[in-house]
């Protein structure tokens, strides 16, 4: 069915095209209007509620791959104190231990245990065939989305598998441990490489980029995330206001819940692949708790 879409925008393209230029113009308003109208698009094909879907997923899709969450009973933040290893002072106070905190979660990532789970895998095939746009924004470190076939992806948070040099701000791809006294193989300096992972207190990277897409999108869907940490928190409200449909799919109410028009509550693995089932058979989103 979907195959039957594309040919149909195409024409509508070309027809938009020929038009603007036979008016001499570089965009055509009426007609853009017109392809615009919900029952136009409905005419052209059945599977396009949303023509622009943005995805914010936090750890809690990782956690079913074997990654510990941040802020669960076991979760990473109970073990280790956030202004131990995870600020930029703590790195300038005791850069070793700050290496070794992510070199431990570095390792666990590359070993054969972690792997992405259905809802990694549901993600990049929405990416692959449906025919509206479709962006992740990750505040996770891992690289599960990108084995999950996402290609489209922003790592507001920094990744795991990347490093920088701050004496040059060279980055490189690293697999190993990094050591406080490596030297950098750009600039030859030691002592300034380090993970590239936003810390607290840190500007978390693509946030231009990332305001635009939530002006634009359709739909925005949170999933795995405690909604604790801005400014990813606050997504729900700024694609709300742009007039996406807003849908939490999380294990437990998120702090932010109540900003969200939908909710399903389950395990990721269950609820993304249903919801992406629905997104591509052109249902509108609505609640249903697995
Ligand atoms: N399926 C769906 N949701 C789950 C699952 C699961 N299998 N397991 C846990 N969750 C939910 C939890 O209920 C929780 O609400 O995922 C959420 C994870 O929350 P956090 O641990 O706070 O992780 P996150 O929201 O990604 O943290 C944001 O905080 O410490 C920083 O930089 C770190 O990017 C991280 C940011």
């Amino acid at each position: 069915m979907q195959d039957k879409y594309i040919p149909a925008v195409d024409f509508v393209d070309k027809l938009e095209l020929r038009f603007a230029s036979l008016a001499g113009l570089y965009c055509c308003r009426p007609l853009d209007a017109l392809i615009n109208q919900s029952f136009f698009r409905r005419g052209i094909g059945n599977h396009m509620k949303y023509p622009s879907v943005v995805i914010l997923t936090g750890a809690g899709i990782s956690a079913e791959s074997g990654i510990q969450t941040f802020r669960g009973s076991d979760g990473l933040w109970e073990n280790h104190r956030i202004e131990d290893v995870a600020t930029p002072e703590a790195f300038i106070r005791n850069p070793a231990l700050v290496q070794r905190f992510y070199n431990e979660r570095r390792r666990q990532l590359l070993s054969n245990k972690i792997a992405p789970n259905p809802a990694h895998a549901a993600i990049g095939k929405l990416e692959r065939e449906y025919s509206g746009k479709v962006w992740v924004v990750t505040q996770n470190i891992d690289n599960l989305h990108e084995r999950g076939g996402t290609r489209n992806l922003i790592h507001m948070h920094g990744e795991m598998l990347k490093m920088f040099c701050e004496h040059c701000w060279e980055r490189f791809d690293i697999a190993g441990d990094i050591s406080s006294g490596d030297q950098c193989t750009a600039c030859g300096r030691a002592g300034g490489l380090r993970p590239d992972i936003v810390w607290f207190g840190e500007m978390p990277h693509q946030m231009e980029f990332i305001s635009e897409l939530l002006e634009h999108c359709d739909l925005f869907v949170a999933i795995g995330t405690s909604g604790n940490v801005y400014p990813a928190a606050g997504f729900v409200q700024r694609a709300g206001r742009a007039g996406a449909t807003t849908v939490e799919l999380n294990l437990e109410p998120s702090q932010v819940e109540n900003d969200f028009i939908t909710h399903r509550y389950g395990p990721a693995s269950k609820l993304v692949p249903v919801l992406i089932d629905d997104i591509m058979s052109g249902e509108v989103i609505s609640g249903a708790n697995l």
